[in-house]
């Protein structure tokens, strides 16, 4: 009898494991500019119920419970009390979406593991349309179900996904239940070994999108940096214009897209191949799009069923030699790094004026760039950005100690790069894709990042690419970036921490750099942290004043010893919280090498990073 049982026990747990990966299948490929399309917002107030164990998704024997039996049938022990139903949603607490957990409730302040939320919303599907679900960002896994059925997982807590529910809709009460789980996973992207808070939650917006049978779901305008025909005084040059259109749906093939930027007097058309895919170009002579002069144009892209308006720059990114070169013309970057961290409250982003406040302190620098670390930013953000003339480096969580060898882990690398690059394809002012920071140099580190510059540039010739890499001593007081990294990026951007780790800050005074291959030299991090309010002798750590000086005796050594110095992002704008910084009385969970605290007051080394930007803008007649 025993053997009998073991066995049907076996058979079902390999039915139920095919049938629980059955209704957890990858999103449908990304429609971007959500923010144009007719959507309704399912943000607000949803249920939750924290769910350490997984018992509304796993039996007692761990094995994936079918769906009729899971949350995600959605019951409640208030239907019928003669039935053991062991979970209610709507005796469940109230969770703001978007936004993390851990700032909602003291008691998920330090929380990682499964979250289940849910929402009920009402419908009028029309028969001729489809619909999507969209999640702006869930960190770090969801699994979502509709009315009672599983039906998609995603992985990666900063890039958009949509998941189609054509035919899944109900006119009420649709059940949208959601299990996010931020459990740190050293195979994960990123692993389990990081610099800052483990913010869980469904923490961007979420939108049921209403498309036509057949729509447009991602493209790209993009313009070649070479000239076309003769260079005309004191007019635009004239330069190819060129992209694609991906339609989606059962007409897609054949059928005809137009692609129209009314101000240039540009309009051209192309038919979609057998997959939906339409390639265009035109020639066309843009007003160049710049941090001074940050010109978008109105877009419009439309096939038989759809329609849809974006703002476009046009610009040319390239390096020669060890210079940047902005339309031609050399830059210097003048940035810094930034966390998706609001200051009050302080936790992740959830608006657009929060968004507002970190950029217009980066404009108050004087910055004409942002790193944005140390993964895909909300796309907000990054619009904002572009309106305000802030150049940007976008980056995936490829940090530190990550799974070289591990297949999944380089697939949900390459999947979070690609997302990301869809979605942002047509910021002008992303100028930098990066595929990794400060990870241990090794063969299978390298074979990993290079592919994903691969995969970066076959994606989109129109960006550097780069990564942050790390120095490495020559000798005493001699430094250098020596990664094969090297090869394969347009920069040799890196971190350093003269002044704070491993010395102080004179010994940036009798340092000097030499770079093995003749690239722009972009200072991806450097720092020193500073209790806000806390004063003393610059000889003493965590004081404004020692934050201050380290930052002086730091551009003093880049600007005068740093071959081919061509810009830097300091790190960081604000203090952001982190589970590694744990001194009470001065960090007390805080990461404190803002140069404003969490909550945005300007330390010392705010002025000392100001003056030298503003300096350096006045000499360039900005
Ligand atoms: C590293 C890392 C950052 C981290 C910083 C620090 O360079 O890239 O994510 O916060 O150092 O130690 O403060």
């Amino acid at each position: 009898m025993e053997s009998k049982k073991l066995i049907l026990g076996l058979v079902a747990g390999l039915l139920f494991g095919i049938h629980a990966m059955a209704g957890e299948d990858a999103p449908a490929p990304m429609i971007i500019n959500i923010a144009d399309r007719s959507s309704v917002s399912l943000d607000g107030q949803w249920k939750y119920l924290v769910d350490q164990y997984g018992i509304g998704y796993y039996n007692y024997r761990l094995m994936p419970q079918p769906d009729k039996d899971s949350f995600f049938a959605d019951k409640s022990f208030d239907d019928d009390r003669t039935k053991l139903i062991e979970y209610s949603f709507d005796r469940g607490g109230e969770m703001r979406v978007p936004g993390d957990w851990n700032t909602q409730y003291e008691k998920l302040y330090y929380y990682e593991g499964k979250v289940w939320y849910r929402t009920k919303f009402d419908a009028a599907p029309s028969p001729e349309k489809r619909y999507f679900l969209y999640f702006g960002a869930v960190n770090h896994t969801a699994i979502v179900g509709l009315n009672g059925n599983k039906i998609a997982r995603h992985e990666g807590g900063f890039t958009p996904f949509n998941v189609e529910v054509t035919g899944r809709l109900k006119e009420k009460d649709n059940s949208l239940v959601v299990l996010v789980d931020n459990t740190r996973d050293k195979d994960g992207i990123p692993t389990n070994n990081c610099d800052w808070w483990n913010y869980g939650g469904i923490t961007r917006s979420v939108k049921l999108v209403e498309v036509p049978g057949t729509f447009i779901r991602d493209y790209a305008v993009l313009m070649d940096k070479a000239v076309v025909g003769k260079v005309r005084k004191n007019k635009p040059a004239k330069h190819r214009i060129y992209g694609y259109v991906n339609l989606d749906g059962s007409a897609a093939a054949g059928q005809e897209v137009s692609i129209s930027v009314p101000e240039l007097k540009l309009s051209v058309k192309a038919v979609a191949d057998d997959n939906g895919h339409a390639v265009f170009e035109s020639v066309a002579a843009p007003q160049l799009w710049s941090p001074d002069s940050p010109k978008l144009y109105d877009v419009e892209i439309s096939s038989a069923q759809d329609k849809t308006r974006d703002k476009v720059g046009f610009r040319i990114i390239e390096t020669a030699g060890d210079k940047i070169l902005l339309n031609g013309k050399e830059i210097f970057l003048r940035g810094i790094s930034v966390h998706e961290e609001s200051t009050t409250p302080v936790g992740r982003i959830t608006s657009a004026s929060q968004n507002r406040e970190l950029l217009d302190y980066a404009k108050e620098l004087g910055c004409n760039f942002v790193r944005l670390a140390h993964y895909p930013h909300n796309e907000d953000i990054v619009r904002q950005a572009e309106e305000m003339g802030l150049l940007v480096w976008s980056e995936i969580p490829v940090y530190w100690t990550i799974s070289w060898n591990n297949p999944d882990t380089y697939a949900n690398a390459r999947q979070q790069l690609e997302e990301m690059v869809t979605r942002d394809i047509n910021r002008a002012n992303i100028i930098i894709w990066s595929v990794a920071n400060e990870t241990p140099i090794s063969p299978e580190r390298t074979r990993f990042l290079a592919g994903l510059i691969s995969r970066a540039r076959e994606m989109d010739s129109t960006r550097l690419v780069s990564a942050a890499m790390e120095k490495v001593a020559v000798s005493k007081n001699h430094y250098t970036v020596d990664d094969p990294l090297l090869e394969y990026t347009d920069l040799i951007s890196f971190n350093q921490y003269t002044g704070w780790y491993g010395s102080k800050s004179e010994q940036c005074d009798n340092t000097y750099w030499e770079f093995p291959v003749l690239k722009p030299v972009f200072i991806s991090e450097f720092g020193a942290g500073a209790l806000y309010g806390n004063h003393g002798p610059k000889t003493e750590r965590f004081t404004e004043e020692y934050m201050a000086d380290c930052y002086e005796r730091n551009i003093r050594m880049m600007v005068e010893r740093m071959p081919g110095f061509a810009g830097t992002s300091p790190w960081i704008l604000k203090d952001f919280r982190s589970p590694r910084r744990a001194l009470n009385g001065i960090q007390d969970d805080y990461n404190r090498k803002g140069v404003l605290s969490e909550d945005g007051h300007r330390k010392q080394a705010w002025y000392v990073l100001r003056d030298w930007y503003m300096d350096l803008k006045a000499r360039n007649n900005e």
